[in-house]
């Protein structure tokens, strides 16, 4: 047994930190909903505006989509004459550069270039090689294993670049697959809505590789995508929005991604390693951010640095208290497993989890050049 003083000590403590862990992320989201989500866009779009664009795609051993991904392209309204794709493969050991080829081919009207690289060191680095072939005044970037909902998706997003300040649009996401789809869809639904009430406030610093744009101008500016770190897509676009432009997800543009039926677990720790690099590089920006970003940033660092061993650091202390004798610890810990099930609260800790795994894992690796895990 502990002394009382010291046990009650600790279980305030334990209290404190679970209940910042929770009250900062409902205050933003509230913050978020209440004040912007249902707010006009202050942004003059142009519906017919038609940018010339730049599809790159990034395909390292995609064969068994790379296809349909292409024909996903092609069946977009957007006119073709305005549209090049190209695809940059890293050394697949696959059937992929055959298949584009072999696409290609089949497809005469569309303007498509396939760059392949020798050796592959990572997504960023294919997308800067790519870059150097691009033409378009707007470069959208997408994934090979991601579905555009419709026929105007592309056409959609484009409209924004008709206001000069925007500098750079992605998607919503809807969750596909045979993975773990409730946790996955409460994850989306909750998320979707931050992403949609940051852009309308001023950006969104988390952005899709399903569907990311930007005016390559700005990417010029910016000196391409980050090598050295696994988000390229949210880095590239918070540092847009650093410039005073607009990196905004739009309501008029969904993507649907295939979530991976096996290496589930493996996915979301990678991805979430990558978003781990991304919030650790922009901290140190966030004091020249603009004003209406600034609380943004501020808000999202912490949500994905600090927040989550909040939670740790109580849950551990509620342990020991447990195990130590205090009945209270023990109620509360009873409580939190309860609570786990209710979706949205199983949703939130493991999102938690991946988070905290994921800081310890990027100690060790990066994750710059990624495993494929197999989606069906
Ligand atoms: N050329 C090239 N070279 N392409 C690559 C490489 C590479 O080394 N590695 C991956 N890719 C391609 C894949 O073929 C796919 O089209 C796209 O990049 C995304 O890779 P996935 O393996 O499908 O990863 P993901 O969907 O889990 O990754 C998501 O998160 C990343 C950040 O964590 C996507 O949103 C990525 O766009 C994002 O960068
Ligand atoms: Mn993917």
């Amino acid at each position: 047994m502990l002394p009382t003083d010291l046990s009650n000590a600790m279980l305030l403590t334990a209290l404190l930190l679970a209940f910042t862990h929770f009250a900062t992320p409902i205050a933003y989201y509230s913050y978020l909903k209440i004040r912007w989500l249902h707010r006009p866009w202050n942004i003059k779009r142009d519906p017919g505006y038609r940018p010339r664009v730049t599809i790159v795609v990034p395909t390292y051993n995609e064969a068994k989509v790379i296809e349909s991904k292409l024909d996903d392209i092609a069946r977009q309204d957007y006119p073709k004459e305005l549209v090049e794709v190209i695809v940059v493969d890293s050394a697949s050991t696959d059937e992929t550069p055959a298949k584009v080829e072999e696409w290609a081919h089949r497809n005469p009207s569309i303007k498509l270039v396939l760059v392949r690289e020798l050796v592959r060191r990572g997504k960023a680095h294919a997308l800067n090689h790519a870059l150097k072939y691009a033409t378009g005044d707007i470069v959208v970037i997408t994934d090979a294993d991601a579905t555009w909902s419709s026929s105007n998706t592309l056409s959609n997003a484009m409209s924004w670049f008709s206001d000069p300040a925007i500098g750079a649009v992605t998607c919503l996401k809807i969750p596909a697959g045979k993975g773990l789809m409730s946790v996955e869809e409460s994850y989306r639904e909750l998320y979707n809505v931050v992403r949609l009430a940051e852009s309308k406030k001023h950006s969104t610093p988390v952005f899709h590789g399903e569907l990311a744009a930007f005016r390559r101008s700005l990417l010029e500016r910016v000196g391409g995508f980050p090598t050295s770190i696994g988000a390229d897509d949210s880095n590239t676009a918070t540092r847009v929005a650093l410039m005073g432009y607009r990196s905004i997800a739009v309501d008029n543009a969904w993507c649907t991604e295939k979530v991976p039926s096996r290496e589930y677990y493996t996915w979301r720790i990678r991805r979430a390693q990558h978003l781990v690099q991304h919030f650790t590089k922009t901290m140190k920006w966030l004091l020249r951010a603009p004003g209406e970003l600034k609380l943004v940033l501020l808000a999202e660092t912490w949500l994905h640095l600090a927040n989550p061993w909040l939670l740790l650091a109580s849950t551990l202390l509620l342990l020991y208290l447990a195990i130590t004798g205090s009945t209270t610890a023990l109620i509360l810990l009873a409580l939190g497993a309860l609570l786990l099930t209710l979706k949205l609260f199983r949703t939130w800790i493991t999102t938690q989890t991946y988070l905290v795994i994921a800081t310890l894992r990027n100690i060790q690796t990066k994750e710059i050049v990624w495993e494929k895990q197999e989606k069906e």
